[in-house]
C-alpha cells in the first residue's frame, strides 16, 4: 500500500497548493522505483512549471533527488574540494583549462560532467575527442586521479541522483525543462551529491543560453546559491554573457585545441578572462589566498596538470586531435566592424555540422564545428574569412549556412558609440 496517490499530489499542485515534505519525498522515491508512471510525473512537472514551487518545496525536492542515490565523500583528501558548474552555452569550454588551473593553485576539483544536448556542447564530448581518453571511471579510479592530479573530469555514474536522470529525460520530451525550480533542483542535486565542499555557478544569459533574460538568470542563480548554502556547500554564482559565442571555436576537438592554447599561455582574451576569474572565485571560496591563477596559466603549471589528468584517464595529450574531412569558408559580405554575432545561430549551425546530438545516445563528430575569425568589435574587409565550417558530412553545409543567415551584422560604428552587447560578467550573487 503506497502512502499517497499520485493523482492527489498532481491535483494539489494544479490547484496552487504547496506540496508537503512527505508528499515530495514519496513522489520522488515512487517515481524512481517505478510506482509513479511517466504520464503522472509529466502532469506534475507541468503543474510545477505553471504554478511554481516555494523555496521550502524546491529544497525538499532537491534533497529527495539527492537521497535517491549515493553521495560522494572526499573528506579523506588533503586539499579542499571546489567545483564549477556552467548552465551551458556556445563555445563554453572553460571547464577544460579551469579544472587543471585550480588544481595547479592548490584546490581539488571533482568535476562530474555531462554530454551535450541540442545547441550547447558537453564537456565529456569535448574531452572524448582526445584519442584514448575515458569518461567512465569507478569511484576508486576517480579518487585516484583526484589524489594524483588534483582534478578529475568524468561522467556521473548511474548511482548519483538517479531520480534526476529519469526526470531530466522526461522533462526533455514534455516541454518542462524551463522551470526554475526544476532546473535548480536538477543541477544542485547532482552537485551536492558529488560531494564538493564549495561551488561556483556560472549562470549563462543572452540569446545563446537557455535563460536568455538576465533577470530570470539571476533568479535561477539566487535559488541555486540558496540550495547550495542550505546543504552546507559554500556556493556563489556569476551571471555571465552568452549573447555571443565564447572564444573562437564551437565544436568538440576545435574547443579542446583552443583550451590547449589557453593552457599554453595564449588563447582568446574572453576565454582567458573568464577562466582566471572563475579560478579566483573558486580559490577564494576555499580560503586559498596566495595563489595566482593568471601566472599558473602562463608558467605552464596548469598545463602540467592537464597532461597528467588526460594521461591518467587513458588519453594521449600529445596525440593529434581529430579533424573533420571537409571545410567550407564563409566570407564577410561587406567591410566594416562586426557589430553583432548571434550565439544561438552559431550553436545551431555547429550542431547541424555534427558537433551535437538531437537524441540522447547519438554519436557526435569529434572534428565538426565552427571556427570564428572575427568577433564583435573586430574590423573585417569584404571577402575576408568570417567562419570556417568543419564536418565529415558535407551535405550538412547547407543547413549550417541557413542557420547562420543574419547571424552577424557588419557596419559602421558611429563615433563615440560602443558595440551593443552584454558585459562578460553581469552580476555576482552570494545569497
Ligand atoms: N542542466 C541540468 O543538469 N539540469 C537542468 O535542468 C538544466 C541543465
Amino acid at each position: 500500500m503506497e502512502a499517497f496517490s499520485a493523482a492527489q499530489i498532481i491535483a494539489a499542485k494544479r490547484d496552487h497548493h504547496s506540496l508537503t515534505d512527505a508528499q515530495i519525498d514519496w513522489v520522488i522515491d515512487a517515481y524512481t522505483r517505478g510506482a509513479v508512471a511517466d504520464e503522472q510525473m509529466s502532469a506534475l512537472l507541468m503543474a510545477i512549471l505553471l504554478n511554481g514551487m516555494d523555496l521550502r518545496e524546491i529544497s525538499r525536492w532537491t534533497d529527495a533527488m539527492i537521497n535517491s542515490g549515493q553521495r560522494m565523500n572526499w573528506s579523506g583528501l588533503s586539499r579542499p574540494t571546489v567545483d564549477k558548474h556552467s548552465t551551458g552555452g556556445v563555445g563554453d569550454k572553460i571547464t577544460l583549462p579551469l579544472a587543471p588551473l585550480v588544481a595547479a593553485c592548490g584546490g581539488a576539483v571533482p568535476q562530474l560532467s555531462g554530454r551535450g544536448l541540442g545547441h550547447t556542447g558537453g564537456t565529456l564530448d569535448k574531452l572524448e575527442s582526445i584519442p584514448g581518453w575515458r569518461a567512465s571511471l569507478s569511484n576508486e579510479e576517480m579518487l585516484a586521479v583526484l589524489e594524483e592530479c588534483g582534478a578529475v573530469i568524468c561522467a556521473a555514474g548511474a548511482g548519483l541522483a538517479p531520480a534526476d536522470k529519469k526526470l531530466y529525460a522526461l522533462r526533455d520530451v514534455t516541454a518542462t525543462v524551463e522551470a526554475i525550480p526544476l532546473i535548480a533542483s536538477s543541477i544542485m542535486s547532482k552537485k551536492i551529491a558529488e560531494g564538493t565542499s564549495a561551488l561556483v555557478l556560472d549562470v549563462k544569459t543572452g540569446v545563446g543560453a537557455f535563460m536568455s533574460d538576465p533577470k530570470k538568470a539571476a533568479e535561477l542563480a539566487h535559488v541555486m546559491v540558496g540550495l547550495g548554502q542550505r546543504a552546507g556547500v559554500k556556493t556563489i554564482a556569476l551571471v555571465t554573457a552568452m549573447d555571443i559565442p565564447l572564444g573562437l571555436t564551437a565544436g568538440n576537438a576545435l574547443e579542446v585545441g583552443e583550451s590547449i592554447e589557453v593552457l599554453q599561455g595564449g588563447g582568446p582574451a574572453d576565454v582567458v578572462e573568464l577562466t582566471v576569474l572563475l579560478a579566483r572565485e573558486m580559490l577564494e571560496l576555499v580560503g586559498i589566498k596566495d595563489a595566482d591563477p593568471a601566472r599558473a596559466l602562463k608558467n605552464g603549471k596548469a598545463m602540467d596538470i592537464w597532461r597528467r589528468m588526460i594521461t591518467a584517464q587513458g588519453g594521449d595529450p600529445d596525440a593529434k586531435l581529430p579533424a573533420a574531412k571537409e571545410r567550407l569558408t564563409i566570407n564577410a559580405h561587406s567591410s566594416g566592424t562586426v557589430l553583432t554575432m548571434d550565439a544561438m545561430k552559431v550553436g545551431i549551425a555547429a550542431w547541424h555540422l555534427g558537433a551535437g546530438r538531437s537524441r540522447q545516445g547519438e554519436a557526435v563528430q569529434a572534428g565538426a564545428g565552427i571556427e570564428i575569425h572575427a568577433k564583435p568589435g573586430d574590423l573585417i574587409s569584404h571577402g575576408a574569412a568570417l567562419f570556417t565550417l568543419h564536418t565529415d558530412t558535407p551535405e550538412a553545409f547547407e543547413r549550417a549556412q541557413e542557420s547562420l543567415t543574419d547571424s552577424v551584422k557588419i557596419g559602421g560604428l558611429s563615433a563615440g558609440s560602443a558595440i551593443d552587447r552584454l558585459p562578460l560578467i553581469i552580476e555576482r550573487i552570494t545569497d
